[in-house]
């Protein structure tokens, strides 16, 4: 595995985007910071991290004939991957909150950011992007973070989190390409968070209902029974849950 270490950059997906672009990196190429000074999150906000406290790590996967509707695999495989590593650190009450958000309890432990690179009908790599809270001891006030810290009670070495978390990787997307989807949908379904609750969701214009979660279909869309009684699906960025 080719590790990037890196002091400071703007962003870790961005590097590793910049650098698919000008070299060749090889697949499972990792780059790593300590600190982020634009780090990315989803819906474009930031993602801010206390410098040499956490994980800010991007990876690049490539695809041989992958479909591109198969691109939310990689995201659920990767939420998958992070649960298992969570678990082995016996991390209490592990969730996920669709479509990426790894929770302890009600509070947010990961986020995840993968940037396709599409071409055609198929997908050729990702650039998967984990910020994981590791041993940050405290979060701005009404920010429902915590890390795994907080969570255990003991510090851990962000290199031995590093080396369990792409082999955690490697292991869930192998898992997806090597079997039928509807197995990665079972597997995600069953960390679901508020599956079979009623839940609240807001849209990007601002609106709200509240429904029943069901599940995720096989190209990750969520499935919500709304209280006026339809099953929509919903895609990334449609819908957001409010915790
Ligand atoms: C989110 O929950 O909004 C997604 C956050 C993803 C943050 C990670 S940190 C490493 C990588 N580089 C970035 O700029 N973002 C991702």
């Amino acid at each position: 595995m080719l590790l990037i270490k890196l002091d400071a950059t703007d962003s870790t997906n961005a590097y590793l985007k910049d650098l698919l672009v000008k070299q060749n990196p090889p697949d499972g190429t990792v780059v790593q910071a300590d600190c982020q000074k634009k780090g990315r999150g989803q819906l474009g906000r930031e993602w801010i991290s206390d410098p040499g406290k956490n994980l800010t790590i991007s990876i690049l996967k490539r695809f041989d004939q992958l479909k591109a509707s198969d691109q939310f695999a990689i995201s659920i495989s990767t939420s998958l991957a992070i649960v298992e590593v969570l678990k082995r650190y016996e991390v209490p009450d592990i969730r996920v909150k669709w479509p990426n958000d790894i929770l302890s309890g009600k509070q947010k432990l990961c986020g995840i950011l993968v940037e396709n690179i599409v071409k055609g009908a198929y997908l050729k790599a990702a650039v998967i992007g984990i910020g994981l809270n590791v041993n940050q001891d405290q979060f701005p006030p009404g920010l429902k973070a915590t890390s795994i810290s907080l969570q255990i009670g003991k510090e851990l070495p962000l290199e031995n989190v590093l080396k369990d978390l792409t082999g955690a990787l490697e292991r869930q997307i192998n898992k997806f390409l090597s079997g039928p989807v509807e197995n990665a949908q079972v597997s995600y379904e069953e960390m679901l968070y508020g599956k079979g609750e009623r839940m609240l969701f807001s849209t990007p214009l601002g609106d709200s209902f509240s429904g029943v979660i069901q599940g995720i279909d096989t190209i990750g869309r969520l499935v919500v029974k709304r209280d006026s009684g339809t099953e929509d699906t919903y895609g990334l960025n449609e819908i957001r849950m409010v915790l």
